[in-house]
């Protein structure tokens, strides 16, 4: 949630600054802010509810000079989206600005003790009393605001990824991170910060991350200086960024999603690459070598995720299980983290997360590595959060995914639970070597199937023109391909606003079925398979009250194709790949609906691409 930018350099800041907000949108786009000081030291602040767009008109033929600066796109948590809740925010003189990313859990009371020293605020946010704290701080105890940042951040309870800029120091930047990613660039002479290495790597490809509870003071022509808030001194650790430029770019798509969508052969591909060789009956996640006796040993997998992680989290409970025998819980990370969760020295916790930020699946690894459980990731961005707090893990290669909606993502999560599924059933032989092989081979031909799916393309665009109206949507599925219809429900909520529902087919006639009329499309996976019967009565259930079937099946399917009002023919797999193929279709269904709904589908509303808070 919120993104940050800071420059300090040769160039001028602002073009930099607003390109960085622009790449970070999709952290949170409904407000957006940058602070300059130019030649002359005066500071300049503008901000502007809306995108980053709405902040370019608005600073238009303004004075936006300075090579130094930082910038900010915003995810309301405290105070509502407006112009004066958008950062940076202002200390009490407005000689001090910051912009934050984060929550400060106290910031009431530390707002009340200022208040009675006759501090007053502009905004509702939580941001502007640490400002003001960090003000207040460095003219009572007469200190350098580099110092009186550190001692502010002792006192406050929170999260935060944040920077200072002192209109009466032009030469200086100060960072601060907690919780919240932060990433430092640093190029010839001039130095980058930001809340992803996306709006750096064109310029530079060597970072430093910060670390939790750490500082940087970042002055022109000087190293860049990291203490830890105790005032402890930390030596620089530089890293080569292995982003590349075309990455982060829309490439000729209208947008990420879709750029994303069609990414998939490669980031499957991708993803297993290194770890597969189906010639060779090999599988092996490096990863988690170490660990493997500990999956062998255990008597129960805890998944812990959110969103569509937490559905890539289900489809592992069902590999696990028909793979390697282990029992598996899936558990959304906010409620298995406020619970008074049961759990052993011997469980394995495999915490999900596509950011690797997400606040509520970093405060549930905690809690089990506090009670001394084995915590393995399974993330997407390199060196976020999740994986350095896990034991062990495996990174999906999907590349960066910038759509709000998740959708490479996801299939290169299921890639790699898919194969550490494997690998332990491997070891624990649970699994008939021809099975274990036969799998090898159909997982390494899951790209070549996904292409197949994406060249229909123009079909399924046509299935949405037809339903693109509709307010609701039931999305059905049984055993492997159930989580595939709460992700296809939830791609369709979360990006076109059409109310949407993933549900067991079973289970539709304990409730749903009694919305079911003329006016509902009804998406079901009913691919061959042991369900495949099953779902079929499901769909005539469906079809004697009127609903329209939009079917996805396996190629050549003849039974379904007789009921069904629409079909979408995908390649046959074996039955425990098939949500790999199946999430396709709908993946592009729900774009193509969105588009068509006029929304927009990279930043839907209200959404944020990393949930940093909790
Ligand atoms: C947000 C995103 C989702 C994502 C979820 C979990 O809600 O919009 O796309 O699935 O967070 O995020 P994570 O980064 O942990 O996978």
């Amino acid at each position: 949630m919120c993104g940050i930018v800071g420059y300090i350099g040769n160039r001028e800041a602002y073009p930099i600054l607003m390109k960085g907000l622009q790449r970070l949108e999709y952290r949170g786009y409904d407000s957006a802010g940058v602070a300059m000081i130019n030649a002359a030291g005066a500071m300049n602040v503008f901000k502007k509810k809306g995108k980053v767009s709405d902040l370019a008109d608005f600073a238009k033929g303004q004075d936006i000079t300075g090579n130094i600066g930082i910038g900010h796109t915003r995810w309301a948590t405290h105070g509502e989206p407006n112009d004066v809740n958008s950062h940076p925010h202002y200390s009490q003189s407005g000689d001090l600005v910051m912009i934050h990313n984060g929550i400060i859990e106290n910031y009431a009371a530390i707002k009340e003790g200022l208040t009675k020293r006759g501090h007053t605020f502009q905004s509702q946010t939580d941001t502007e009393v640490l400002i003001h704290l960090i003000e207040d701080i460095k003219k009572s105890e007469n200190m350098k605001t580099g110092h009186a940042v550190l001692v502010a951040l002792n006192q406050i309870i929170g999260a935060y990824a944040l920077v200072v800029l002192d209109k009466n120091d032009p030469n200086t930047l100060i960072a601060a991170k907690k919780g919240s990613p932060m990433v430092i660039g640093i190029g010839e002479d001039e130095f980058f910060i930001a809340s992803d290495a996306s709006p750096i790597v064109e310029y530079t490809k060597n970072v430093v991350y910060l670390n939790d509870e750490q500082v940087a003071i970042i002055r022109r022509g000087e190293e860049v200086k990291l203490r830890t808030i105790k005032d402890k001194e930390i030596p620089l650790y530089v890293q080569e960024l292995e982003m590349e430029l075309e990455a982060i770019e829309k490439g000729g798509y209208e947008h990420f999603m879709l750029k994303e969508i069609y990414e998939q052969p490669r980031s499957v591909k991708d993803s297993m690459r290194g770890r597969l060789n189906a010639e060779k009956g090999i599988v092996q996640l490096g990863g988690i070598v170490d660990h493997i006796a500990k999956f062998k040993n255990a008597k129960r997998i805890i998944i812990i995720a959110c969103g569509t992680s937490w559905h890539a989290g289900l489809v592992a409970e069902y590999l696990f299980e028909e793979y390697a025998r282990i029992p598996v819980e899936v558990e959304y990370a906010s409620e298995f983290r406020y619970r008074n969760p049961i759990i052993y020295p011997d469980d394995i916790v495999i915490a999900i997360s596509q950011s690797g930020e997400t606040a509520d699946t970093l405060a549930a690894i905690e809690l089990a590595k506090s009670k001394g459980a084995t915590i393995i990731g399974v993330c997407n961005v390199v060196g976020s959060s999740i994986p350095r707090a896990s034991h062990a893990g495996s990174y999906t290669h999907a590349g960066p995914e910038i759509g709000v909606a998740s959708t490479k993502a996801f299939t290169a999560q299921v890639v790699v639970l898919t194969l550490m599924a494997l690998q332990v059933a491997k070891e624990k032989g649970t699994m008939a070597e021809s099975k274990f092989r036969q799998l090898l081979y159909e997982l390494e031909s899951i790209p070549t199937k996904i292409e197949d799916v994406l060249k229909q393309n123009d079909l399924i665009k046509h299935i949405a023109d037809i339903y693109k109206n509709a307010e609701n949507a039931l999305y059905l599925g049984r055993g492997f391909t159930f989580p595939v219809a709460l992700e296809g429900a939830l791609k369709l909520k979360e990006i076109s606003y059409i109310h949407a529902e993933g549900y067991p087919a079973a289970e539709m006639k304990h409730g749903p079925i009694a919305l079911i009329d003329e006016a509902m499309p009804v998406f079901v996976i009913a691919t061959k398979g042991p369900n495949y019967e099953k779902v079929v009565s499901n769909i005539q259930e469906v079809k004697a009250r009127k609903g329209k079937i939009i079917a996805v099946v396996t190629s050549g399917d003849k039974d379904v194709k007789g009921m069904a009002d629409h079909v979408i023919e995908i390649p046959e797999t074996d039955e425990s790949l098939v949500p790999l193929i199946a999430v396709v279709p709908l993946q592009l269904l729900s774009y193509h609906v969105a588009v068509m709904r006029g929304c927009n589908v990279d930043q839907p509303r209200n959404l944020a691409k990393s949930v940093t808070v909790e």
